[in-house]
């Protein structure tokens, strides 16, 4: 087996030597994502560290951006619940600078490669260690002007068949239980108090979990958005 010639290039890019470029080589092969070699990924216009302790951000979390953004005009509060390398926080705090942008996350591991992108790109952002909104200053109840969240969605038993590259990544950022949809009917169960009046909401979902969802977020008038390939993505929502 050989790697795919772009690839090659992206690898001999940051290799100083043939035996180092021959380690990433075999680690690449044997399942290694190449953003986690290459310890960057694009998202959006930034590029931000990762390694394995946060989910590589997708190309469709950038769409849950541009889906949240079109949601709000000025918030003054924000929050990115479940944030792994910061991605959506730090794209929000750039298209809003004048709000103040939580990130939170379960995973202290997942908070240092926050805090390191945070730093460098939106040092404004305060991020928070902790159980979903459990991680958020009482200050915030009732005055969330937006919330968005791509939470771990896989279920349990499915976690098996998804590829070597992807359960490189860390299994708390994919799976959330038996079903996929616990951490949405935890969001679902504590949304309504933290929102603002006017709050909107933003979760990306697995393709085949909108009926799900939209039934979980069913007193928010839940409405469900696709991603460039007609797939359904995203729940969004508001609280009046
Ligand atoms: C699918 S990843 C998303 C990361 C990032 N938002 C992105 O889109 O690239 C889910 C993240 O949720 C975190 N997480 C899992 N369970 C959590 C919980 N109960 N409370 C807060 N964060 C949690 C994981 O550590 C992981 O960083």
């Amino acid at each position: 087996m050989s790697l795919p010639a772009h690839e090659l290039r992206r690898l001999r890019a940051i290799c100083e030597t043939d035996d180092e470029l021959d380690r990433m080589v075999a680690s690449r092969l044997s399942g290694e994502p190449l953003q986690y070699l290459e310890g960057t990924a694009a998202f959006g216009p930034w590029d931000l560290h990762v390694d394995r302790r946060v989910l590589i951000p997708r190309p469709e979390t950038e769409l849950l951006w541009e889906v949240a953004s079109a949601l709000v005009e000025s918030p003054k509060a924000i929050v990115d619940l479940c944030t792994g390398s910061g991605a959506l926080a730090i794209a929000l705090a750039k298209t809003f600078p004048q709000a103040q942008v939580f990130g939170t996350d379960l995973s202290g591991d997942a908070l240092e490669v926050a805090r390191r992108n945070g730093a460098l790109l939106a040092p404004k952002i305060e991020w928070r260690s902790g159980d979903l909104f459990a991680a958020l200053p009482g200050r915030l109840v009732g005055s969330v002007d937006l919330l968005v969240s791509n939470p771990p969605y896989v279920a349990e038993h499915e976690y098996g068949a998804l590829p070597e590259d992807v359960r490189r990544e860390p299994k708390l950022a994919l799976v959330s239980g038996p079903t996929g949809l616990e951490v949405y009917e935890r969001i679902a169960a504590e949304l309504e108090r933290w929102l603002a009046a006017a709050g909107r909401f933003a979760l990306e979902i697995g393709e085949t979990q909108a009926n799900a969802v939209m039934h979980l977020f069913e007193e928010f008038s839940p409405k469900v958005r696709q991603d460039h390939a007609g797939r359904d993505r995203f729940v969004i929502g508001a609280k009046s």
